[in-house]
C-alpha cells in the first residue's frame, strides 16, 4: 500500500487509490448502487477485472470512497465509470479519480472520450472543468425511469 498512488484532495482528504480486485466487487456494487441510476452489472466488473481496462479505487481512511475505469486501444481511451460515495461528493475525489485515469493513459493515447447522461450536470460540471469539451450527443441512449434519454459525448486532448 505504501506505493499506492496517493492525492490529497482540495478539501483536504487523503485518499489512497490502488487497483480492484475480486475482492473488492462486493464493497464496490453497493457503492455503485447508491450512486447511480441506472448501476453497472456486477458482470461488468467482473468482465473489465478480466480485460483491458484499468478499474482503480479510492480509498480515504480506509474506506472505499469512490473508483473509476477506464480503457484504451487504437490511440483512443474511453472513461467507462465513475463514481464517488453520496456522503463523500464534493469534497474533491472525483476531480482526483479523474485526473488519475487521465494519468493512466496520457502517453497511450491521444484522445480521451466518454458519455454522460444530458441530464447530469454535476458530471458535465467535472468534466468541463478538467478541459474535456462537448462533443455531440447519441440520441435515445440511456434508459431512464420512463424512457430514454440522450448522451452526451465528450473528449479532451491527452
Ligand atoms: C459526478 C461525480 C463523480 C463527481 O464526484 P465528486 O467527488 O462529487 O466531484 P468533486 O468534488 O471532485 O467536484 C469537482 C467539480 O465538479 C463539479 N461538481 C461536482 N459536484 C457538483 C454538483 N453537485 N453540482 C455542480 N457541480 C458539481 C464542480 O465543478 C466541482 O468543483 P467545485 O466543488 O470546486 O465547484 C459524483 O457526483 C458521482 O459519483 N455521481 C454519481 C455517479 C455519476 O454520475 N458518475 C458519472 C457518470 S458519467
Amino acid at each position: 500500500m505504501s506505493d499506492s498512488p496517493r492525492f490529497v484532495t482540495y478539501t483536504g482528504l487523503e485518499l489512497h487509490l490502488r487497483e480492484i480486485t475480486a475482492e473488492d466487487i462486493p464493497a464496490v456494487m453497493q457503492l455503485e448502487r447508491s450512486a447511480h441510476s441506472h448501476p453497472w452489472r456486477q458482470s461488468s466488473f467482473e468482465d473489465c477485472l478480466k480485460g483491458r481496462q484499468k478499474c482503480w479505487l479510492a480509498e480515504a481512511k480506509n474506506t472505499l470512497v469512490g473508483y473509476v475505469v477506464i480503457t484504451h486501444g487504437g490511440g483512443d481511451a474511453e472513461l467507462l465509470n465513475l463514481a464517488v460515495a453520496p456522503t463523500f461528493q464534493r469534497k474533491g475525489i472525483g476531480q482526483c479519480l479523474l485526473e488519475h485515469a487521465t494519468q493512466c493513459v496520457a502517453g497511450k493515447a491521444d484522445m480521451l472520450f466518454l458519455e454522460v447522461r444530458v441530464s447530469n450536470q454535476k458530471a458535465i460540471e467535472l468534466y468541463s472543468k478538467a478541459g474535456f469539451f462537448e462533443l455531440g450527443n447519441r440520441k435515445n441512449y440511456y434508459p431512464t425511469v420512463n424512457g430514454h434519454e440522450d448522451a452526451l459525448l465528450m473528449a479532451r486532448q491527452l
